[in-house]
């Protein structure tokens, strides 16, 4: 771990110094909103991925024993691993605190914003395990989710789009609450995005993190007019090289 200091700005960049990954830049975080190892493992491979959230419907789909996959995950080289826990208010303090101490550092807590979740969140931060709240469907909930110590919130854009009310305006009313009120530990992660455009939107209205799946990940590289440029330059380069070869052969 180590700090940079740059036109008053404290960048706080916790990465492995020695990998080729390395990255100064600590904003923009990317997450992979999934427990299919394949595929992170692919996107983990492009070097843009900062992370992984999954839930129990994601952990279902993949078949998968939890831990195996969380453990899967940290082992890929993974920094950022959100673990959901269930149940009432101890139940989920002692699972939470359980993953805490087996995967360490890696692990975020994921809790829901109930009063019980809420708790369990002001526990687990005192003693500086990361929490991830989630399901957060409201301005109000991120007040809660912030005071009780989150590191994480998750407005789930999609799912508030789905009921004919603004997801990204949710992003945009909690980022200048935290704002205005100098809220610098809880850092906002936009969940539930259905497409490129929302990532783009949430970045730029103030969330931290965006969490997406990977069909919307790998659609981020894609422009037509990138697609029919590189098209052009590669019909082009060819035909470059075909005439150095002659001039080369003085022909
Ligand atoms: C957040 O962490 C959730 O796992 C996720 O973003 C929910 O997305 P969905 O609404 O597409 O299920």
């Amino acid at each position: 771990m180590y700090l940079l200091c740059s036109n008053a700005h404290l960048l706080l960049v916790h990465r492995n110094p020695t990998s080729p990954f390395t990255s100064i830049i600590n904003s923009m975080k990317i997450f992979l909103d999934t427990a299919d190892t394949q595929v992170i493992q692919n996107g983990y491979n492009t070097g843009l991925i900062d992370g992984i959230t999954t839930n129990p419907t994601l952990i279902m789909k993949s078949g998968r024993d939890p831990e195996n996959v969380y453990q899967e995950l940290i082992d890929m080289g993974l920094e950022d691993v959100s673990m959901e826990v269930v149940g009432n208010r101890k139940e989920m303090y002692e699972e939470g605190s359980r993953l805490a101490k087996k995967f360490g550092e890696y692990a975020t807590i994921k809790v829901p914003c109930t009063p019980d979740g809420l708790a369990v969140c002001k526990e687990l931060s005192k003693k500086l395990i990361k929490v991830n709240v989630t399901l957060i469907f409201s301005p109000s909930q991120a007040i809660l989710a912030a005071k009780a110590g989150a590191k994480y919130v998750s407005p789930f854009v999609g799912r508030v789009d789905d009921n004919s009310f603004g997801g990204l305006c949710l992003i945009k009313d909690i980022s200048n609450i935290y704002t205005k009120q100098q809220v610098f530990k809880t850092e906002i992660l936009a969940a539930s995005i259905r497409n490129v455009r929302d990532v783009g939107r949430a970045f730029e209205y103030g969330a931290h993190v965006c969490t997406i799946p990977p069909s919307v990940f790998d659609k981020m590289y894609k422009h037509v007019l990138t697609d029919a440029g590189l098209a052009q330059f590669d019909k082009d380069w060819e035909n470059v090289k075909s005439k150095v070869q002659s001039l080369r052969e003085g022909t």
